[in-house]
């Protein structure tokens, strides 16, 4: 378990992944994301999560330069989206990243989410074909890992079976009221590390009595209680803030632990503010 804002998560490749991520997306590429980011590294932020669909990679590559931190202090994961899902897509898409973040690597590029409608023997092919062009670049050293977004399980098995490099993570929708408790034990058991979008329900769990009241009991904002019953099951948070207080605030997910019969309560949560978004339904 994570004592402190700089533990770091091992990938099953052997490298640290920062727990607690900056996230960008519906975040314009403008002088507000670019303070923002300068602010979360002062603060001591070092994961930041964009994707080529969010079209802001040059605010955060702007932002990182200016720190005066080295490249290497800082963890950039990025996405590759549906329109690029395919070998020479993935390579172009790649390029732009690259010239957008001015850096030579990535830390992290995940696909952002799965070919899944139609004939499945075309869209597991499709995402084997895309899978192939990470699996390359990694092999190039031009990332230091790579995953998947938005891969249930049985998206997940036919990628694995053909797969010569296991994905090292996969970033899923996960908050109390939508835990996907059967995809995070998929992952787990393949040793792919999970990582939760949307962790504070896009804002809105501030709204919730069930996590109010656990929020109460421990003089702590419902925020931090969402981000600590990730980080006590063991999948990382990408927060959005925008707000200096916010970021300030939701490094304090050290201070406290929640109690077992908590964890239990928030995990039983009736059903809660899914995004809809999902992998076999939607339209990208
Ligand atoms: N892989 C995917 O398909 C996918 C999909 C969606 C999102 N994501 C990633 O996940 C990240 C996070 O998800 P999200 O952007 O949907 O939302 P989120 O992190 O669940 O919620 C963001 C909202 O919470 C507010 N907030 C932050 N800290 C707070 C606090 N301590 N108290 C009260 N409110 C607080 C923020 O407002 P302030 O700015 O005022 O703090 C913002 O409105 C994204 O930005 C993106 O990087 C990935």
């Amino acid at each position: 378990m994570f004592s402190s804002f700089d533990d770091k998560l091992e990938l099953s490749n052997g490298v640290q992944m920062p727990c607690l991520g900056f996230g960008t997306w519906q975040v314009p590429n403008d002088t507000t994301l670019e303070s923002a980011v300068s602010t979360s590294l002062q603060l001591g932020y070092r994961l930041f999560d964009t994707a080529q669909i969010y079209a802001n990679a040059g605010a955060i590559g702007r932002a990182v330069h200016a720190s005066g931190l080295s490249r290497e202090q800082v963890f950039i994961t990025s996405k590759v989206w549906g329109s690029h899902r395919s070998y020479d897509g993935v390579m172009s898409a790649f390029k732009d990243m690259l010239d957008q973040l001015k850096t030579n690597y990535l830390d992290l590029l995940l696909i952002h989410w799965s070919a899944a409608q139609g004939e499945p023997m075309i869209w597991q092919s499709q995402n084997a074909g895309t899978w192939r062009a990470l699996e390359d670049l990694y092999k190039q050293r031009a990332v230091r890992a790579i995953g998947v977004s938005n891969f249930l399980p049985h998206h997940l098995v036919p990628l694995l079976a053909r797969a010569r490099v296991k994905p090292m993570v996969n970033q899923l929708e996960i908050h109390p009221g939508h835990p996907q408790f059967a995809a995070i034990n998929f992952c787990f058991k393949h040793r792919i590390a999970v990582q939760a979008w949307s962790p504070l329900v896009r804002g809105t769990l501030i709204h919730n009595t069930i996590i109010r009241d656990i929020a109460d009991a421990h003089g702590v904002s419902p925020a931090l209680v969402a981000i600590r019953w990730s980080l006590q099951h063991g999948f990382m948070p990408v927060v959005k803030s925008l707000s200096l207080e916010h970021l300030k605030e939701n490094k304090k997910y050290f201070d406290f632990t929640l109690t077992q019969a908590e964890m239990t309560r928030l995990d039983n949560m009736p059903t809660m503010s899914f995004s809809g978004l999902h992998p076999d339904t939607v339209t990208f």
